[in-house]
């Protein structure tokens, strides 16, 4: 197996205080870890410089992510922040597509395909969100959704999109529901998925990988991260309890 990576996506929550309690634990256990297992946060961005000073210096195998990002370089878009500020902070993995966005922001495949575009412009690594509803899989239209996702993608950014680079596979009914997709389902959707991505760049790709996300736990984590075709973990609440959240790190490197 490679070196799993696993994302905490806090999504918006977090304080000063939480950040301080929280690293106060995983600094010690990143020492002893950080050969096993790439750690990234991807806390609200106001707060990255408050990581980076307490953490981020002394630990090689921990990166800061962020969220998302606008799909503009610069100009007037109020609220809003580009690839290179992101870099520009010391933020390294950038979460798009993600489902809370799809939906809540109505953000488009083809508005996510311009972050990707602009991201790998920046030698910043995306993290690629796709899944499908729960409609979508009781229609058994799972394949055919992430392949849509995919291919936007590939149109925008080219056949090498993406080397150095993340597809997450967070089926949206997992997410939040304390219903994980079972080893078997989220094997079978990323074993597609790499399949697809090695057939359409004939097997020259470089640095990708796959995790899965939706409801993962302590309880379910080694069982998922066992299959062949699953490289690391995007975490929601599971990231915001250290506990928890050495917990699953620990399971998976036993
Ligand atoms: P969850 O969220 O782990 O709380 O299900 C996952 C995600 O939103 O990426």
């Amino acid at each position: 197996m490679i070196k799993p990576i696993i994302i905490g996506n806090w999504k918006l929550n977090g304080t000063q205080q939480s950040i301080k309690n929280f690293l106060k634990l995983l600094k010690n256990f990143l020492i002893d870890y950080h050969k096993k297992c790439t750690v990234v946060i991807s806390l609200p961005v106001l707060y990255s410089y408050l990581m980076q000073k307490l953490l981020f210096s002394k630990n090689k195998n921990f990166f800061l992510g962020a969220q998302n990002v606008d799909n503009h370089c610069s100009g007037s878009f109020t609220g809003d922040i580009s690839p290179f500020m992101l870099k520009d902070i010391g933020i390294k993995y950038v979460i798009i597509g993600h489902s809370e966005r799809r939906f809540n922001y109505k953000e488009t495949d083809r508005m996510i395909a311009n972050k990707f575009y602009l991201l790998k412009q920046e030698n910043l690594i995306p993290v690629l969100c796709i899944g499908e509803t729960k409609q979508e899989k009781v229609e058994n239209n799972t394949i055919n959704i992430c392949k849509k996702q995919i291919d936007l993608i590939f149109d925008v950014c080219g056949i090498k999109a993406f080397n150095n680079s993340i597809i997450a596979y967070e089926p949206v009914w997992a997410i939040g529901s304390k219903i994980s997709a079972t080893p078997q389902e989220a094997q079978f959707i990323a074993g597609f998925i790499r399949q697809y991505i090695h057939s359409q760049t004939k097997n020259r790709i470089k640095n990708f990988f796959i995790q899965y996300g939706g409801s993962v736990t302590q309880y379910n984590a080694k069982n998922i991260i066992q299959q062949k075709d699953i490289d690391g973990f995007l975490l929601g609440r599971a990231a915001l309890q250290i506990e928890e959240f050495i917990a699953i790190i620990k399971t998976i490197n036993m």
